[in-house]
């Protein structure tokens, strides 16, 4: 996909009339990872607890458990604000479920206040991600956030 602005379109318009969380979940992880060029893995954890747990993806099997305030993701959830990291190996902490990723981008899946999950894109590239890609991933979380606040529950 030339243009990162038509992924939360096209992921809201797959949600259209759905009020389960999870096929939705599933549909926005394969877009990403379909139309994105340089994404090595995308997909959701949904935080239960103190714990991320691993929801719908697209790449390698990765860590099924995260704990609040642990890697990119653990942060990104505690601090409630999108972590873009150009090169993982500089970012203490951080959780390598695979080893040829080299960035990441983490956005926080949020209710208002409330933390329902992250969204995590990993590239094998440096740098790969930057304020457009960061904006649109904003703008899908958004779509996310409000599937997982206000439809019935996962399925
Ligand atoms: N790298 C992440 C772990 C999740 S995988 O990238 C899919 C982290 O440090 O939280």
């Amino acid at each position: 996909m030339e243009d990162d602005r038509e992924l939360a379109p096209k992921i809201r318009a797959l949600a259209e009339g759905e009020r389960a969380a999870l096929p939705l979940l599933c549909n926005a992880a394969a877009v990403l990872y379909q139309d994105m060029e340089r994404v090595s893995w995308a997909g959701v954890y949904l935080l239960r607890g103190d714990e991320l747990i691993l929801g719908p993806f697209q790449g390698k099997p990765a860590c099924i458990r995260i704990p609040l305030g642990k890697g990119v993701c653990g942060t990104a959830a505690r601090e409630k604000c999108t972590l873009v990291v150009p090169d993982v190996h500089a970012f203490p902490g951080h959780i390598a479920c695979d080893s040829a990723s080299r960035s990441e981008i983490v956005v926080p899946l949020l209710d208002g206040e409330k933390v329902l999950g992250v969204l995590d894109l990993d590239s094998t590239e440096l740098d790969r991600f930057g304020e457009q890609e960061r904006a649109a991933l904003e703008e899908v979380a958004g779509v996310l956030a409000g599937v997982l606040a206000r439809g019935e529950g996962l399925l």
